[in-house]
């Protein structure tokens, strides 16, 4: 391993690749733009994890929303999704989700995924929350791993080069502003520094930057954070998404994503009263309400005092037959009996959990960003969900956009910009910084976590989220220490844990209404749906602010 350049003491680029269209992310929404990407020239795939092992698709659980049947239609879909979204979604790309998950649908099951199917060997669909027809696609309980598996064995029928455990660390413009590719480190601590015409940025969500959080430890917001320096417009970066029911305990795993299958196959809610509490808060659609609406349920019963001791309340399906929870739900009994629970007989216990961004870098239904050569797809990207998403329509998004971002970064014309020198060796600096600083970066970590949970969580109010803010600036401030190079990457991690934490209490201060994910106790303006004056937040190196627009009808 080369570390050092012997003459200067500094780090140095060790390799360089080229590639026409670079990705990076091994995601749902990466191999599927890889995939297509590949159509058009050579390709590399950059992985901070190995690939299909990180990352939240695989760890989806529930589903994939499709419409499939004569009875359902584009056109419910897309209702449903801009109202489950208080119509803050972008309507071009809930068209673009609504029209082609079908079709994407169809090229997973060509690939050979499986899914569950009806006694007539049609795709079975389950109901989730938000939705007036059940939609959602699945493969038992682990729809997203049955996914990935089946796109990596797609993208080994491509000449994709994929790079594993190699995490991006920053992008790199030409002298014309164009993105030209990324600066990376591999696991040994060699700089890698990715080449491209084009470069698709699939790296995921960020919700790590909460104490409990139901994201692998990969999500933690990379993408957000290196586009953000670049230079790209973010929109919405306050919608976060509180998964209404992750797991209480054991403590180590707190926030673990108990699927929102449970509560479409029949699963109730109940606090520590046995009263089933969703009749208070949405009596029509009850547990399948929108997830905002149910997490600010559960933590209203649990800050009221009528949750269980652990701070959380009782999801039940103890009613259900035994059969339907173990060939439905087979990784939510297997992991409950891990915790000692045997759900078949006992409630589980539950609370809201910090699970997706709903905001992200603002794209065009090609997936282009607001800087050249840059294309961005899946949860990285904002827009699509509005201020609350669905759930299902995020392993939907993957596929839809993944495949828009592949093409239309594949049909990008070759780069002609000339590549400063110093435009690297900006991006190497940091790094060095790193070996002379004195913070460790788990430290930040942890607190950054708390700052998060407790400061800009479900419910928000200004005095919180400018002491978070200012708490962020001051942990951003500090000189992190890499005690190794194998420590070089957390020092990475937490500087861009800190960059996006920051993005999103900035937005949040920003926008000063309610709507959707977006709870402010101070609020001055709660609109009735679709009557809101505002639209995005945004914000950028150069700009940030909320859009103005006429209310929509
Ligand atoms: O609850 C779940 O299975 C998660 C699905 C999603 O976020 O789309």
């Amino acid at each position: 391993m080369v570390l050092y350049n012997a003459s200067t003491n500094k780090m140095h680029v060790d390799e360089i690749v080229d590639a026409h269209v670079l990705v990076v992310g091994s995601g749902g929404a990466g191999v599927r733009a890889a995939i297509e990407a590949s159509r058009y020239g050579g390709v590399v795939m950059v992985s901070k994890t190995i690939a299909g092992k990180g990352g939240c698709t695989t760890m989806a659980e529930g589903g994939y929303n499709a419409v499939l049947r004569d009875r359902d239609s584009v056109d419910v879909h897309r209702e449903d999704t801009l109202s489950g979204g208080a119509y803050l979604n972008e309507p071009a790309l809930v068209d673009a989700l609504v029209h082609e998950a079908p079709e994407r649908m169809a090229d997973l099951v060509r690939w050979g995924a499986v899914f569950d199917v009806t006694d007539d060997r049609e795709i079975a669909q389950r109901p989730f929350g938000g939705q007036r027809f059940p939609r959602t696609c699945y493969a038992g309980d682990r729809t997203g791993h049955e996914m990935i598996m089946t796109l990596l064995d797609r993208l080994d029928a491509t000449d994709t080069h994929l790079y594993q455990e190699v995490s991006v660390i920053d992008l790199v413009k030409d002298e014309n502003g164009t993105v030209a590719g990324a600066i990376a480190l591999d696991r040994d601590g060699n700089v890698v520094f990715f080449r491209a015409d084009a470069t698709v940025l699939a790296t995921g969500g960020g919700t790590q930057v909460y104490d409990i959080s139901t994201n692998s430890a990969a999500g933690t917001g990379d993408g957000f954070a290196m586009a953000y320096r670049a230079g790209a417009e973010l929109i919405d970066m306050e919608m976060i998404q509180f998964h209404p029911t992750g797991a209480v305990y054991p403590y180590d795993a707190r926030g673990r994503l108990v699927t929102e299958a449970v509560r479409g196959e029949g699963g109730i809610l109940l606090n520590a009263r046995r009263e089933r509490f969703m009749e208070r808060y949405d009596p029509e659609r009850m547990e399948l309400s929108t997830r905002d609406v149910v997490a600010r349920a559960i933590a209203t019963e649990v800050l009221e005092g009528r949750g269980t001791s652990r701070g959380g309340v009782y999801l039940d399906v103890t009613h259900l037959p035994a059969e339907t929870i173990e060939s439905r739900l087979p990784v939510m009994l297997e992991q409950f009996l891990a915790y000692g629970v045997d759900i078949r007989r006992e409630p589980m216990e539950v609370a809201p959990t910090a699970h997706h961004i709903m905001g992200g870098l603002r794209i065009t239904p090609e997936c282009r960003t607001t800087l050249p050569g840059l294309f961005a797809c899946g949860e990285v990207a904002g827009g699509v969900h509005g201020a609350n998403r669905l759930g299902g329509n995020a392993l939907a998004e993957t596929q839809v956009f993944g495949k828009r971002a592949g093409e239309f970064a594949g049909k990008n014309p070759a780069r002609s910009g000339r590549i400063s020198e110093g435009a690297i060796e900006e991006k190497i600096r940091v790094l060095d910084d790193f070996f002379e600083g004195s913070v460790n970066p788990a430290d930040l970590r942890k607190d950054l976590k708390l700052t998060m949970w407790d400061q800009a969580g479900i419910f928000r109010n200004a005095a919180d989220l400018r002491t978070a803010l200012g708490h962020i600036k001051r942990l951003a401030d500090k000189r992190l220490c890499a005690a190794s190079t194998a420590n070089l990457l957390e020092c990475c991690t937490a500087r861009n844990m800190c960059t996006t934490a920051s993005l999103i209490v900035r937005c949040a201060l920003i926008r000063p209404e309610n709507r959707g994910a977006h709870v402010r106790r101070d609020a001055t303006v709660t609109a009735e749906p679709g009557k809101s004056p505002f639209g995005h937040t945004y914000v950028s190196l150069t700009r940030e602010g909320i859009e103005q627009r006429e209310a929509m009808t």
